[in-house]
């Protein structure tokens, strides 16, 4: 089978990660980069691919048979859009849109023009996450009761002297990392009924907020919450203790705890709790681990891109995820604002 021309728009963190899991994948290959800067011009030569200053002149240049929008947020649904309409797969990373009235404009395109979009929810294609949601399926875990979730992360000051990251609609801790929470948990309990929300920017004084709290009430029942802050210290995220990120140090701790009718589990660790008859709290639990072999989900997601090309697999995370966990974003903050629950 042909080899899949892939490009990259945006040449940036994200955009040297998909870069990278390009080269790991059988099938596909770079193609080019699109992006208007001259470092983005000389990452293309290093890696000896055209340099396109914006989609039309990848459209126009017949190059590339998905594209991978790692650019800005408030560029995903116009880049989007002109992909879809070209008939051009797109992976687009997260959030989906700049807003939901963006998002949902996104989502009558892939309807309008049937070409599949996968968005860069990456975590569900760890095979953890994938061995959960398999255990959930086999009824290991009962119904799923509670989930306590944490993202702790102390961003150093410069971080924030990029705009977006502290504009209102395109920053804070909410939308840049627990949105991939949110949808972690909508991959595990089903869609959100209600939200209760808190936030506060105390810490740093920016127009976003450093710390947010949230109270999940899912329709098929069973309840999370959820604390982040990038402005506390301590190990306790998902991202300082998967090892997903390269760029992140890995600290031997969970951040993630879930409990069933039956089983509990914490995450990244794996640690499987069960009782070894009757659930009883006067009992010792034992500890287990879930069965599944660690791979970087990066280069998995590529390959399921490719597949979603070829029309072999559905996105597995479509435009509608990606909106819907926008939707939750958005009533934390709105339940926040106006201190009370929003239903969903
Ligand atoms: N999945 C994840 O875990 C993850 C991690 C980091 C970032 N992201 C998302 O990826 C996106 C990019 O983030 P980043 O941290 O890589 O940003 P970045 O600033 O490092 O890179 C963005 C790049 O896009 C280029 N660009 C801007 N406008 C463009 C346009 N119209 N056409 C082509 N190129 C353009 C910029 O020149 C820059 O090189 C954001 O939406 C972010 O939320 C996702």
């Amino acid at each position: 089978m042909a080899e899949l021309r892939i490009a990259v728009i945006g040449a940036g963190i994200i955009g040297g990660t998909h870069m990278a899991s390009l080269e790991k994948v059988e099938g596909m290959s770079l193609s080019a980069i699109v992006d208007p800067t001259d470092a983005a011009a000389e990452v293309a030569a290093a890696r000896g691919v055209p340099h396109l200053r914006d989609v039309e002149e990848l459209i126009a240049s017949g190059l590339a048979d998905g594209a991978i929008v790692a650019t800005p947020n408030e560029t995903h649904v116009p880049i989007g859009e002109a992909l879809l309409r070209a008939g051009i797969p797109a992976l687009v990373e997260k959030p989906v849109a700049n807003s939901i009235d963006e998002g949902e404009r996104l989502l009558k395109t892939v309807e309008e023009t049937g070409v599949p979009l996968l968005v860069g929810h990456h975590r569900r294609h760890n095979p953890m996450i994938r061995a959960v949601r398999a255990a959930i399926d086999d009824g290991s875990f009962g119904r799923l009761v509670t989930a306590n979730v944490i993202a702790t992360m102390a961003k150093p000051a410069f971080y924030f002297d990029v705009k977006w990251r502290i504009a209102e609609r395109t920053g804070g801790p909410l939308l840049i990392n627990m949105i991939h929470e949110i949808d972690m948990l909508r991959f595990f309990f089903g869609e959100v009924a209600q939200v209760t929300g808190r936030v506060s920017n105390e810490f740093r004084g920016n127009p976003v907020e450093d710390i947010a709290a949230a109270i999940l009430n899912f329709r098929q029942g069973g309840i999370a919450t959820l604390t982040v802050t990038d402005a506390g210290c301590g190990p306790w995220s998902y991202d300082l203790s998967s090892g997903e990120s390269p760029r992140l140090p890995r600290h031997d701790i969970s951040a993630h705890l879930y409990a069933g009718t039956k089983a509990g589990i914490s995450l990244p660790d794996a640690s499987f709790w069960t009782y070894p008859g009757t659930p009883d709290w006067a009992v010792e639990m034992q500890r287990g681990k879930l069965d599944f072999t660690p791979a970087d989900p990066f280069p998995l997601q590529m390959a399921h891109f490719g597949a979603v090309i070829r029309g072999e697999e559905k996105p597995r995370v479509s435009c509608a995820d990606g909106v819907a966990n926008m939707h939750v974003i958005a009533a934390i903050k709105q339940s926040a604002a106006e201190g009370r629950p929003v239903d969903l």
